[in-house]
């Protein structure tokens, strides 16, 4: 399967998004609750993994996996199901959830993200972890899936279907806010909204260096392993040129899915098991 075919779920799942619209399913409903650093989704699927509904909020109550405001989290994710149970008409309480982690992070982290989820009434029945839910969206076998987030990058190779291989650092889109902060001695915030809305040849010479770094990180990590594309998601790498970087500084075919924002979410609620 080529892992384009994914483009059209992921484009309909964030025009339900933006349309806070419902499309008909089959079957049982599957939740995915992705607790990002930046954002924090709700996605629902049918059975048939066909995007249903979903929703989102910008956040700062989870920083890099770690739980910082476990009832902020608990309110975001409460309401966030219940604009998805106005828009599905249907109640999601104690529905079937998955919910997802940073690769590698320690146990007791992974129990409170998921006891987040827990608590807003839904039943979490699996942790996935952020790269391998992409690489469900793109139906990839082979090769490394990089999700680069508000505050970590992580990695996962796999081979043959299986991962072999996960990794995380803390580096992502808020590093290439403080760096704008810092070149034109604006606060963090205003750097935030300036990276998004400014035009991209005004910004990316001064956060590129973020991203040679970012990729000089992924290729440290993926030595040794046989990895023909590099798929690369989450919110920072929406960068035109942000792949273009990535081949230059590792030498590997890299790729990207539309709304890379996106991907990571609707692949937890594709893992969200019976
Ligand atoms: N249009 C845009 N241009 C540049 N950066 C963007 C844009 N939209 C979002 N971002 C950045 O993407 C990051 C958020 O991405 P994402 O939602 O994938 O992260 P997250 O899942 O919340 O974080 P993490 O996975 O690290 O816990 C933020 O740093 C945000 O500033
Ligand atoms: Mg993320």
């Amino acid at each position: 399967m080529d892992w384009k075919s994914g483009n059209d779920t992921i484009l309909e799942f964030n025009e339900l998004i933006k349309a806070k619209r419902a499309n008909p399913y089959q079957g049982n409903l599957k939740v995915g609750v992705d607790l990002g650093t930046a954002n924090i989704v709700v996605a629902v699927v049918d059975e048939n993994n066909r995007p249903v509904a979903g929703a989102t909020q910008g956040a700062h109550v989870v920083r890099d996996g770690i739980v910082v405001d476990y009832l902020g989290a608990v309110n975001i994710v409460r309401t966030l199901k219940s604009e998805v149970e106005k828009i599905i008409g249907v109640d999601l309480t104690y529905a079937n959830a998955a919910t997802a982690i940073p690769p590698g992070i320690l146990e007791g982290n992974t129990k409170i993200i998921s006891n987040v989820v827990d608590s807003a009434d839904f039943t979490v029945t699996n942790v996935v972890d952020e790269p391998t839910a992409a690489a469900t969206v793109l139906g990839i076998q082979n090769g490394a899936v990089v999700d680069v987030g508000g505050g970590t990058t992580g990695i996962s190779i796999l081979k043959n279907g299986e991962v072999i291989f996960t990794a995380d650092e803390a580096t992502g889109g808020t590093h290439m806010s403080l760096v704008i902060a810092g070149a034109y001695h604006i606060s963090f915030e205003e750097a935030e909204e300036m990276k998004k809305h400014e035009d991209q040849r005004k910004i990316f010479p001064v956060i590129k260096p973020v991203v040679e770094k970012m990729a000089s990180i992924v290729h440290r990590f993926i030595q040794g392993y046989d990895v023909d594309t590099i798929y690369v998601v989450g919110g920072a790498c929406v960068f035109d040129k942000f792949e273009q970087v990535f081949e230059k500084e590792i030498g590997i075919k890299t790729v990207k899915p539309v709304e890379p924002l996106l991907v990571t979410p609707l692949g937890i609620a594709f893992n969200c098991q019976r």
